[in-house]
């Protein structure tokens, strides 16, 4: 029965669910209806956009998080798919101004809608997933999560801005700051928010808390790495892309702090004859430097960090699947 579920829920939806969503794959589906549905008057372009964002893929990791927390205390109902909606519908906007701002032209191996269409319409169909997302979250009718949500939809953006403003800057605090806002701070809101939800003790809360930014932290982290290592047909996005737009990742980081005395390294630590060329070699050295091992085991010590937050829960089908979570991220290679 499950397999014949989870089958049919990838033939219609273009995504593979993993061991660890087992748990929740009726209520992923709900989700996926969710997301899908049309508002009424909706203009066309934005219909024919958010299906073609939705319908591409996707780990949902997210939403998944959202409802294996929301497994974990008792509360997987229909506010726990709405916040879980909202939550992937939130991640979505911000992956639409990413890559617009990023000038990335390749999104779950699709073009992206900078790619196909004007800087004007991309912004305001980004701002509109954004305003659904808001109205989903509303929907769990729940005053403490609406802030929760509205404070983490200003982290991010405060934290957009700090990387604009940090560009070429090689210093791991700034790194850790920033890899929090732009991707800790939603996974934090994915759990924390049901935590709240399903009206858990300050405890269990900050466990929640913990778990959601370590993994968050680490998560991020492999992503850095795998745009130094991953491949692009499997990842469905361009790699090597960050040093080139000057934002520097953990991997980098290692790697200049080892070596600094490269005369190319030097190069590219200098403004003035900082190349194409230049960039071009760091990515290359990085992508076959010890420094990548380096980076994956940082984002190990985050993920056996959010594993402890687990311990105080009984062991079920839910706690088991977000533990199996914490070791798909770093084992993911997309
Ligand atoms: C991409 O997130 C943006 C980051 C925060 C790294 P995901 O890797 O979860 O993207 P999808 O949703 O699976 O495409
Ligand atoms: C995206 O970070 C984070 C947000 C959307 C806020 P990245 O720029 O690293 O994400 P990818 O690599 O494009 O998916
Ligand atoms: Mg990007
Ligand atoms: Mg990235």
């Amino acid at each position: 029965m499950l397999e014949t579920s989870i089958d049919t829920f990838s033939q219609n939806q273009k995504f593979s669910p993993t061991d660890w969503q087992r748990p929740i794959i009726q209520e992923l589906e709900s989700v996926e209806a969710r997301l899908h549905e049309v508002p009424e008057g909706q203009n066309e372009f934005l219909t024919a956009a958010s299906a073609r964002l939705l319908s591409s893929g996707g780990k949902r990791i997210r939403p998944t998080l959202n409802l294996l927390a929301a497994g974990l205390f008792d509360t997987l109902d229909q506010h726990a798919i709405s916040i879980a909606a909202a939550v992937e519908m939130l991640h979505t906007a911000t992956l639409v101004h990413d890559d617009l701002i990023d000038r990335s032209l390749l999104r779950r191996g699709v073009s992206t809608l900078n790619a196909d269409t004007s800087t004007d319409i991309t912004v305001l169909t980004g701002d509109y997933l954004f305003a659904r997302s808001a109205n989903m979250v509303a929907e769990a009718d729940n005053v403490r999560v609406m802030q929760l949500f509205s404070k983490t939809l200003m982290t991010i953006l405060n934290g957009e801005i700090n990387q604009r403003f940090s560009k070429w800057q090689i210093d791991r605090p700034t790194y850790y700051d920033r890899i929090y806002a732009k991707t800790a701070a939603m996974f934090v809101l994915a759990t924390q928010s049901v935590a709240v939800i399903g009206k858990a003790d300050q405890a269990d809360q900050g466990a929640m808390i913990e778990y959601g930014r370590n993994i968050g932290m680490a998560f991020q982290i492999m992503d850095d790495v795998l745009d130094f290592t991953g491949d692009q047909a499997r990842i469905g996005k361009p790699v090597g892309s960050d040093l080139r737009q000057g934002i520097i990742t953990l991997p980098a980081i290692y790697y200049i702090e080892t070596n600094a005395d490269e005369p190319f390294v030097q190069d590219f630590l200098n403004y003035n004859q900082r190349t194409d060329d230049i960039i071009q070699r760091m990515v290359e050295e990085i992508s076959e430097s010890d420094a990548i091992q380096e980076a994956v085991s940082e984002a190990r010590r985050f993920v056996l960090n959010g594993q402890r937050s687990l311990e105080s829960f009984p062991s079920t089908k839910y706690s088991r699947s977000l533990f199996r979570l914490t070791e798909y991220i770093i084992e993911r290679d997309l």
